[in-house]
């Protein structure tokens, strides 16, 4: 929104990463950072945390603070709430996930319902307790880490795509009911990037994979203007096809054959191996 403030203004003068010790959310608290933000660096691992921690204040003088935390325990915002408690937190980004590629009963409930808590309960619990007082001060910004399979049932992650989706029109929901009160929120729809989790998913192809940094800037650039972005032309032309102008059914199908591809199980029938009447 064109407040007049500065970015460091607007969304400073701390900026809380979850999911900071790898890929989007490390290249997310080097951008805060650069731009002059103190960052709470959240994730399970402290080592490179810690890291991370050392590079930032070295190289962009900022302050830090490493704070390992499982997000799939349900009191995980809890724990966070009274480790940050006083600081000014004006910029949050909800990017840890968990993101299990199996058909879906290959999972048990139990790693379901965590993955829940960290892909859904999580970014929910950080909106109401940081967002509240965002407002209250009429300014900040919060980003939700969504992905184009949340535009659609994606086989081989149909619960982490329902989970993409919901971080998706919660931000949606969100940018419209907080925009008026000076706060930004944006949903991240990305498409594939080259990130140490994408990599150890031993995808067979990671063909047009952007980098972190790519998907930060694009973030960036967006964040107060709209509630959503697509990183990428190639991928907005990717969305706007199986958004717009495929019948559902067919992408959904279509989706399904290329996760297959990319994820290839001998042992399980794919959507389109013997199915094509449906
Ligand atoms: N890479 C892609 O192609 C892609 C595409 C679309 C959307 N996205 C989204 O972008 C976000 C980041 O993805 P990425 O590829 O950068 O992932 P990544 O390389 O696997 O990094 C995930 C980060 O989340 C943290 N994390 C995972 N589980 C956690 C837990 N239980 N508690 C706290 N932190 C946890 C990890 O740290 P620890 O292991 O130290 O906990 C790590 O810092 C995710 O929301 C993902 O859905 C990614």
């Amino acid at each position: 929104m064109g407040t007049g403030l500065s970015w460091k203004d607007r969304y400073g003068p701390w900026a809380l990463v979850a999911g900071a010790s790898a890929g989007i959310g490390e290249a997310w608290a080097r951008e805060a950072a650069r731009r002059g933000l103190n960052v709470v660096l959240l994730a399970r691992r402290a080592a490179p945390l810690r890291r991370l921690s050392g590079e930032l204040a070295e190289r962009y003088g900022v302050k830090t603070i490493v704070l390992p935390l499982d997000l799939s325990r349900a009191d995980s915002v809890e724990v966070l709430a009274r480790r940050v408690r006083g600081l000014e937190i004006g910029l949050v980004i909800c990017n840890a996930a968990a993101i299990p590629v199996d058909p879906f009963l290959e999972r048990g409930m139990e790693e379901h319902l965590a993955a829940m808590n960290v892909n859904v309960r999580a970014p929910l619990a950080l909106a109401h307790r940081l967002g509240a007082p965002m407002l209250a001060r009429g300014r900040g910004g919060m980003v939700f880490m969504a992905s184009l399979s949340a535009s659609m049932g994606t086989a081989r992650v149909v619960h982490y795509a329902a989970t993409k989706a919901w971080n998706r029109v919660f931000a949606e929901g969100l940018w419209v009911e907080w925009r008026k009160h000076g706060v930004d929120a944006l949903a991240c729809v990305a498409g594939t990037v080259d990130t140490p989790g994408m990599r150890a998913s031993n995808a067979r192809s990671m063909l047009g994979a952007q980098s972190a940094e790519a998907v930060v800037r694009a973030s960036v650039a967006a964040l107060g203007k709209r509630p959503s972005v697509i990183p990428g032309w190639g991928n907005r032309i990717s969305g706007f096809f199986m958004e717009r102008l495929m019948p559902r059914k067919l992408m959904i199908q279509l989706l399904g054959g290329v996760m297959e591809r990319m994820y290839p199980r001998p042992d399980v029938k794919g959507p389109l191996s013997g199915n094509r009447r449906k």
